[in-house]
């Protein structure tokens, strides 16, 4: 058996949701936070992009929100160490990306270690990347689904945390077998943070563990 590498805090945690579009896998945890069913509280919504709705629709609600320019940047790095800043100052013990599409540099990713997580419409590690629905189709799977994983440097390859299965229908489009699957993902995404801060989860070598309730 492989070391445990990493254990899941078991406290009320600092949440941080990154998003680029309309951000309904925010709203799945935003509305499982605000019942109860997640120990934490989300302390920043970050896009960016200025117009993103999941940021509109934060603001709305009156969570803390911040967009960062790429553009006022004068490098990638220099753009996530500004977010480093920002996620540090806030006390932040988890950020989800929630739709983010911007791809992290590896210095981001190791300053956030275990500390950051994604959701992505696709069992992986099958069918990464973007427009993955469709490529599910063409290829024919049976199931498609998606997961929620810990994120490493290298794209949508980090550490499984759960997956649920959707089945892919002769007649799917990319939009029908999306909408299927985004059912699932509003479940999963919000279980794996509950999970997190309950203390429940742990790395060990390149697989992750859910303990049980008395941990
Ligand atoms: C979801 O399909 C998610 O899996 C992918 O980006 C999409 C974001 O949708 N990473 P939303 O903004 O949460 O509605």
């Amino acid at each position: 058996m492989d070391d445990v590498v990493f254990r899941s805090p078991r406290r009320r945690g600092r949440l941080a949701v990154f998003l680029s579009g309309r951000g309904s896998n925010f709203m799945a945890i935003r509305e499982a936070v605000g019942r109860g069913g997640i120990d934490a509280e989300i302390a920043l919504v970050f896009s960016n992009k200025a117009d993103a709705p999941g940021l509109l629709r934060a603001r709305e609600s009156g969570l803390e929100t911040l967009f960062l320019d790429p553009k006022a940047f004068a490098s990638r790095e220099d753009y996530d160490r500004a977010i480093i800043e920002e996620v540090e100052k806030r006390r932040i013990d988890l950020v989800c990306l929630a739709g983010y599409m911007r791809v992290l540099t590896p210095a981001l990713c190791d300053a956030l270690k275990h500390r950051i997580v994604n959701i992505h419409p696709a069992l992986l590690p099958s069918f990464p990347g973007l427009h993955v629905q469709q490529k599910a189709i063409d290829w024919g799977v049976r199931f498609s689904g998606c997961t929620v994983h810990f994120v490493a440097a290298e794209v949508d390859m980090g550490p499984i945390i759960l997956q649920a299965v959707v089945p892919v229908l002769q007649d799917d489009t990319e939009e029908t077998l999306a909408a299927r699957i985004l059912v699932e993902e509003h479940k999963i995404y919000p279980e794996a943070v509950r999970l997190y801060f309950e203390g429940r989860i742990e790395v060990r070598g390149r697989r992750v563990f859910i303990l049980g309730p008395g941990g």
